[in-house]
């Protein structure tokens, strides 16, 4: 049976990105195609600035939220990083198979101790060594694949690197897994910067769609969405983002087999694209709100299945760490 995992980082409110780029797949096809884990990555909250109690609280979030828009406990696991040892345990192994130039060269790593600096901070060790503890979190669970948006691909490339290279030097242990993206929307830009990422910790909120938004406010975030400068609706990411954007999320919300570049053929303004993309958005988020309300009055039950995620993976994660640990030169401790 195909072994998926992914996860998701517990530093700021699940955005529409995240829900069409990754968790939505997650729900809809890999926890009933294969043996799939998934997990609230904590440890990569601590990475920049954070507040612990907010960190805390984004993780309980994250986690009841998962299961809002439709993780099933009966059908995949889901569970909390750091309760889990492994996965810092295996990521010291992984750091002495990583070089600190692999490091440096990680897109997400540019940019984020970019944003530290500017804000006068210093840049964390942890922000550095992030793409082994991903590795880690990956390889521990022998993944073949890892259902990811874009902006994770480079991270799940280095990892079969590590994988590769630790197989090469020390003997087969790592399953070398590889990165699975959604076919639209692996990208969902910013609606009022859409040659940026929609991120859900940046400060600016306004192009930003929460999982957890109102109705109302995802309609005024669409119909004040960035389009640009021509009249004519085409998809050309490059000549025109926001419009592409909008034809994206509109495509995704359809399902699989509708195209960007097709539904741009039914719209002859921008304020049509935009009332239907933002119908599109509140009918596919109006049941994960509900639901996410029904399960903040019974905290109890996701207490349960964090721990009983977290005993699984634990079993699961644990072999493959140790044969790594005895693979490398490390005497098992008796
Ligand atoms: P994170 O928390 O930033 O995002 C979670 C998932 O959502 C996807 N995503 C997007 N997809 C499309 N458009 C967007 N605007 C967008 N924003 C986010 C991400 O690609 C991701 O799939 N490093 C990871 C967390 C992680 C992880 C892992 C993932 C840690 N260990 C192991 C997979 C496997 C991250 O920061 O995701």
């Amino acid at each position: 049976m195909t072994r998926i995992f992914s996860g998701v980082k517990p530093t700021g409110h699940l955005t529409l990105g995240n829900h069409l780029g990754a968790v939505r797949q997650w729900v809809e096809t890999d926890q009933h195609r294969g043996d799939a884990i998934f997990c609230v990555v904590d440890l990569h909250a601590l990475t920049v600035e954070h507040d612990p109690a907010r960190v805390r609280r984004l993780s309980r979030q994250a986690a009841t939220l998962l299961l809002a828009a439709g993780l099933d406990p009966e059908r995949c696991t889901l569970f909390v990083q750091s309760h889990v040892d492994e996965h810092t345990r295996l990521a010291y192994i992984l750091e002495c198979t990583a070089t600190d130039g692999e490091m440096r060269r990680m897109i997400q790593y540019k940019e984020k101790a970019a944003r530290e600096r500017a804000v006068g901070g210093g840049v964390r060790l942890s922000l550095l060594t992030y793409p082994v503890l991903m590795a880690a979190d990956i390889l521990a669970y022998g993944a073949d694949e890892v259902p990811v948006g874009e902006d994770q691909a480079q991270h799940v490339e280095l990892t079969r690197d590590l994988a590769a290279r630790f197989n090469q030097r020390y003997g087969h242990t790592f399953t070398v897994p590889r990165a699975v993206l959604p076919t639209v929307a692996a990208r969902v830009m910013d609606l009022q910067d859409p040659t940026s990422k929609m991120g859900k910790s940046h400060a600016e909120t306004s192009g930003i769609v929460y999982l957890l938004d109102e109705a109302e406010v995802v309609r005024k975030k669409i119909m004040r969405a960035v389009t640009d400068s021509g009249s004519e609706v085409v998809y050309d990411r490059e000549a025109q983002p926001g419009v592409a954007n909008l034809l994206e999320i509109l495509a995704a919300c359809r399902g699989d087999a509708c195209k960007p570049a097709d539904l741009a053929a039914n719209y002859s303004s921008y304020g049509a694209l935009k009332k239907d993309t933002a119908d599109a958005v509140v009918e596919l988020l109006r049941p994960v709100r509900e639901r996410h309300a029904e399960l903040c009055a019974d905290p109890g039950h996701v207490d349960e299945v964090l721990r009983a995620g977290a005993e699984r993976a634990r079993g699961l994660a644990r072999p493959t760490v140790d044969d790594a640990y005895r693979a490398i030169g490390l005497l098992p401790a008796v």
